[in-house]
């Protein structure tokens, strides 16, 4: 596997949306990004079997896999069957939440336990070749200072640990949805360019909140690397310019969104034919003509007649088609 990527501009997990699909999809736009799974248990990935988590086509790399988890010893497995897939990257979830994962106690109120997150990277580290990295909230509920958040990132980096993935806002376990921990939680970009400026060996990355390359570029003056979510979702195109401006790379081949969508539809043409139902491609793609005139009828098309049965590629072109 080739490790030799950047961490400039990530994509980030997202739960149900960067499914392998998407990171196809996204990898058309930009040859450099770093693209990231859904997070997987360890728990899912040791019991229900590795092909389904796991299944990823080369083409998407470099691809990172995260895991959610706190033992040691299941974290490192995970970490193995990750590299054995061809993963460049073992990332940890301090950062997610949701009560499903409160209640298995990962997550983000992992960050509660620094010595037991240190024990986790640690095991992984040892358990593997490629980086390991964490992915974490600059607090959780009333544990919110600077000095919490440095105490954390501290005795984790001890561990040998140096790529951190800083979500810039505190979670709140009780009382706020994960949706809402991702809005309320004011964002302290800060805490974030103070940690780079304390730990300048470790590599950092931002994240929350970041909408254009601009913003990025910004954002890249003091840290090492950002990491999109939901911007990368919603408006993948402002991706195209991606390769140029952050890597200084070659522009895309890809000049049209237009261009984007047919160079996406030999895989979707090869998924349909290995049963995969059309929908489960198409609900990435409603966010592709954003603002262009006759998006709204283009998302129409793909959510009404992609579940139809039997629905084929015809259906992505007529979509297509409604949009000028
Ligand atoms: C639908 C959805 C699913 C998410 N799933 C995960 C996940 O599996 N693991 C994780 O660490 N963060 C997850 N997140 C949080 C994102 O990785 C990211 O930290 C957050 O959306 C803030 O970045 P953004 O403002 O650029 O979207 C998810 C976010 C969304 C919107």
């Amino acid at each position: 596997m080739d490790l030799n990527f950047n961490r400039r501009l990530s994509i980030a997990p997202m739960l149900d949306y960067t499914d392998r699909h998407e990171r196809f999809f996204l990898r058309l736009l930009s040859k450099h990004i770093l693209l990231y799974t859904e997070m997987v248990t360890t728990h899912a990935l040791i019991h229900a079997g590795a092909e389904r988590f796991l299944r990823h086509d080369p083409f998407e790399h470099p691809v990172a896999l995260q895991l959610a988890g706190n033992n040691p010893k299941m974290l490192a497995e995970c970490s193995r069957m990750g590299e054995d897939a061809g993963f460049v990257e073992i990332n940890l979830n301090c950062g997610c939440p949701s009560d499903r994962v409160q209640s298995g106690a990962f997550g983000a109120c992992l960050m509660k336990d620094k010595n037991l997150v240190a024990e986790c990277i640690s095991s992984m580290r040892e358990a593997v070749s490629i980086p390991v990295s964490i992915k974490t909230r600059i607090g959780v509920d009333q544990q919110d200072t600077w000095e919490f958040f440095h105490d954390f990132v501290k005795t984790i980096a001890e561990t040998g640990c140096d790529v951190f993935i800083i979500h810039a806002r505190k979670a709140w376990l009780k009382g706020l949805s994960p949706k809402e921990n991702r809005t309320k939680p004011p964002l302290m970009y800060d805490f974030v360019y103070r940690l780079k400026d304390e730990f300048p060996h470790l590599n950092i990355s931002l994240n929350g909140g970041v909408q254009s390359l601009n913003a990025v570029e910004e954002c890249l003056k003091k840290v090492d690397g950002v990491m999109v979510g939901r911007e990368a979702y919603e408006n993948p195109w402002f991706l195209a310019e991606a390769d140029e401006r952050i890597f200084n790379g070659k522009a895309s081949a890809i000049a049209s969104r237009r261009a984007l969508l047919e160079a996406f539809l030999p895989y979707m043409e090869k998924q349909l034919k290995e049963g995969c139902p059309l929908t489960i491609m198409t609900r990435h793609l409603f966010g592709l003509f954003n603002g262009i005139p006759g998006a709204r009828r283009y998302r129409q098309i793909l959510s009404e007649e992609a579940s139809a049965k039997g629905a084929g590629i015809e259906t992505v072109l007529r979509a297509m088609d409604a949009v000028s």
